[in-house]
């Protein structure tokens, strides 16, 4: 061994010496309220005492007896919950004035503003989300300055770009003249190796999952609003690919026959979901497959996108599916199909996130099913249910408090009154 090598040897001896874990300084909190919604039983108990250590959940009591060791956060009269979990957001941009964001945005607009949306999106209780479809790895740089901890926001599971084909719902360019370039990191890609490649390149760049275009789309050029955009053959070998490298599938669908060739094709989620027909839903069943239905979207798409100036095009296809993916939504909750919380958040504000639980008590959930949706189930649709989605010993003390009881009013879902993530208050219970 040289003798800077030695050197190095001991110092780093004495380093590991002096390191003691954070936990053994850090104090032990006991947060208590006089309700928690138990996602794991269905259940609401009352006096609740969480008892967080560091970043995790070491102890929950339903007796109202707080650890002598431990300092108190009483919170009172409030239903204390897991952090919320919302499966489909882009948390790198927000809809605005149409031609300003075609002509005049840019990546960097969006990069420049993406923290304001994630600390919107964290104080209004998601405390993880899945972003689904991002441009230029925002969402890779967003996630990675929030784990540690530069930058306040939810943790993220991110994609990266999201994969589709040319023409299609993940492609800007279509719908402009073929003169205008639309430059950067794009997701397009046609035809099986191509398809595969641009899954590596996704995971090569940090992608958690994998997001991909399955039919057409609401908010773009093309003709259909649900029509197949790949080929079976493409979408089998997509899943494959992501699979092979441990990611999971998300696939935009709307149309009935792109829904069931995404299922078919073995991918996790079937994000909007929207013309389900009985062999659709019977499919996802026996796939185990996962909707997330977007199903407030429709609300404000249609009172705001004419004001931003959207082509009377898109909103004319708005028009065909809020209704029917509502109703799709029910039919599916009524057949036992997986549902996980996912709103499209960026379409509409970062922030009105809990706008859809609302919805979803209206079309066929009980307010448990809805909670649920948005913690334990979203958690395992994220293969994250080790780490969060239920206030369970083990977990992220990630902790989120409404006023009243949103068993008996959904609505205070939208009133998020304190948020705790990994064991650090986000948001203050007001005095
Ligand atoms: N991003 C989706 C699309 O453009 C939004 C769909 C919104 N409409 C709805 N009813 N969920 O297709």
């Amino acid at each position: 061994m040289s003798r800077s090598s030695v050197l190095r040897q001991s110092l780093l001896a004495a380093v590991a010496a002096l390191a003691v874990s954070p936990a053994a300084f850090a104090e032990r909190i006991a947060v208590t309220a006089d309700r928690l919604v138990d996602v794991d039983s269905g259940a609401l108990r009352e006096k609740a005492v969480v008892v967080v250590d560091g970043e995790r959940i070491v102890e929950v009591r339903t007796d109202g007896q707080v650890p002598a060791d431990a300092r108190r956060i009483d919170l009172g009269d409030v239903t204390l919950m897991p952090g919320l979990i919302d499966c489909h957001v882009h948390i790198d941009g927000q809809s605005g004035d149409f031609y300003t964001e075609a002509f005049r945005r840019s990546p960097i607009d969006n990069a420049v503003k993406a923290h304001l949306y994630a600390r919107r999106t964290l104080l209004a209780g998601f405390t993880t989300v899945r972003n689904v479809g991002s441009a230029e790895f925002i969402d890779v740089a967003l996630r990675n300055a929030i784990n540690r901890g530069e930058v306040q926001g939810p943790r993220i599971l991110a994609s990266g770009v999201a994969l589709g084909a040319t023409g299609g719902h993940a492609d800007g360019g279509t719908g402009f003249s073929p003169y205008l370039r639309f430059e950067g990191y794009s997701g397009i890609a046609d035809g099986v190796d191509a398809i595969r490649a641009k899954v590596r390149f996704d995971v090569k760049y940090g992608a958690d999952v994998i997001k991909f275009m399955a039919s057409a789309g609401v908010l773009s050029e093309e003709e259909s609003v649900g029509e197949p955009q790949y080929s079976q053959e493409e979408m089998n070998a997509l899943v494959d690919e992501a699979h092979r490298w441990h990611r999971k599938v998300a696939a935009h669908a709307h149309g009935t026959e792109a829904i069931k060739m995404a299922v078919r094709a073995g991918v996790d989620s079937v994000e909007h979901g929207s013309f389900l027909d009985d062999e659709a839903i019977a499919l996802m069943n026996k796939h185990g497959t996962w909707l997330v239905a977007d199903i407030y979207n429709d609300d404000y798409i249609l009172s705001e996108f004419a004001r931003l100036k959207y082509p009377e095009s898109m909103i004319e296809k708005e028009r065909k599916v809020g209704r029917i993916q509502r109703e799709s939504f029910q039919r599916a909750v009524k057949a036992g199909v997986k549902i996980a919380y996912g709103t499209d958040a960026g379409v509409y504000p970062h922030g009105d996130n809990a706008k859809q639980f609302a919805k979803m008590t209206q079309w066929g959930q009980t307010p448990m099913q809805a909670l649920q949706s948005a913690t334990v189930r979203a958690a395992e649709l994220l293969g994250r249910s080790d780490q969060v989605g239920a206030v369970r010993k083990g977990l992220y003390a990630d902790l989120v408090a409404v006023p009243g009881n949103p068993l008996n009013d959904i609505a205070v879902m939208e009133n998020v009154s304190f948020v705790m993530k990994g064991g650090k208050v986000e948001k203050p219970a007001a005095p």
